[in-house]
């Protein structure tokens, strides 16, 4: 099968095309022929030699934690899926994902199924920054009926599902940064308060939050600490940056935390029923061919993509 290969770290990592065998499925386990697969920071992360990179094994190394696609063999004990099922999955360790191929075997427990009415570009690009969004806007037992939630990055793969999760959940009142050209989007997607970051002043009238999703880290974490009610939640998602947003927020008596997202079966199937059901669009600002991601990765690594990237690995 073709795969995109990365032959060592680099800044930035350069892949390759190139043909590696077919993976086999084992117990619990199907082989996707992968339809597309999401960009995620966390791939030219790690592939600078950042992030999980240590537990890649040898070089060359195949990265991509999220893909969508059409079942083609299912391993010995696996009885809630059939060859032909589509389906879309957030895959990560114990087996390392691997999604920037054409194949790809995943634990069942980390799958969902495709539903219909949604795209397998829409499908292969929501799972891992869909999930982030779930199980961060749930940190702390938080129930957002009535609350106050600022998602800072709203523009973002992650920040435009979070802000689409948040009103989903209830919560009275959804803020969020962006540059100025994407505010009328993210209004359109549920935003009640959209403010300019290019604006040092934009959110002085903007109140104080019970959660506040973090998509930015360091310094622009830390300054909306001030923006944290004192027994309120802040999730930072940059993993680099987490420890100094925690260790301010304590400074100040205040609670930051920081999350590893993790793949989640149940999760992702009401993730992508929300999405076929109209309640979450998934914005997409631009697809790739297999061959292209390098490039792919080059837009992802400017941090202006307006939501998600995608790769289109197969018809
Ligand atoms: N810990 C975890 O499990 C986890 C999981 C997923 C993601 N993450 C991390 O979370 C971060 C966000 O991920 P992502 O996929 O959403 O990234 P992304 O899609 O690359 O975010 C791009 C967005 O960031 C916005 N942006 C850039 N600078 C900004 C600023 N100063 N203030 C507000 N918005 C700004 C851009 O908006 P404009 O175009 O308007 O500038 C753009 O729409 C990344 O660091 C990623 O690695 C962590």
């Amino acid at each position: 099968m073709q795969a995109m290969l990365l032959n060592a770290f680099a800044n930035p990592g350069v892949f390759t095309l190139g043909n590696i065998d077919k993976p086999i499925p084992g117990p619990g386990q199907v082989l996707i022929r992968n339809v597309a697969a999401g960009i995620n920071p966390i791939d030219w992360k790690t592939a600078t030699g950042g992030g999980p990179a240590a537990l890649q094994g040898d070089f060359p190394i195949i990265l991509g934690w999220e893909c969508a696609g059409v079942i083609e063999a299912v391993g010995e004990q696996v009885k809630a899926y059939k060859v032909g099922d589509q389906v879309l999955g957030f895959l990560n360790f114990p087996n390392p994902a691997r999604c920037l191929a054409e194949y790809v075997v995943a634990d069942i427990a980390q799958i969902a199924p495709k539903p219909e009415a949604i795209s397998f570009l829409e499908a292969g690009s929501v799972p891992l920054a869909g999930l982030t969004a779930w199980q961060s806007l749930a940190l702390g037992g938080h129930d957002l009926a009535g609350q106050r939630v600022l998602i800072l990055a709203g523009a973002g793969g992650v920040g435009h599902l979070a802000i689409q999760i948040a009103k989903m959940r209830g919560a009275a009142h959804v803020a969020t940064t962006a540059s100025s050209k994407r505010h009328a989007l993210l209004t359109d997607l549920g935003a009640d308060a959209c403010y300019d970051y290019r604006d040092a002043d934009a959110m002085a009238t903007a109140g104080e939050f019970d959660l506040i999703i973090d998509g930015m880290g360091g310094d622009t974490g830390v300054a909306q600490l001030a923006l944290l009610k004192q027994d309120g939640l802040l999730v930072t998602l940059p993993s680099v940056t987490a420890e100094q947003i925690i260790n301010a927020a304590e400074a100040q008596g205040k609670r930051a935390q920081g999350i590893r997202a993790n793949p989640n079966g149940n999760q992702l199937r009401a993730l992508a029923e929300a999405v076929a059901q109209g309640q979450i669009k998934v914005l997409i600002e631009q697809s790739f061919t297999l061959d292209q991601l390098n490039a792919a990765m080059d837009l992802s690594r400017t941090g202006h993509a307006q939501g998600k990237i995608v790769i289109e690995v197969s018809c």
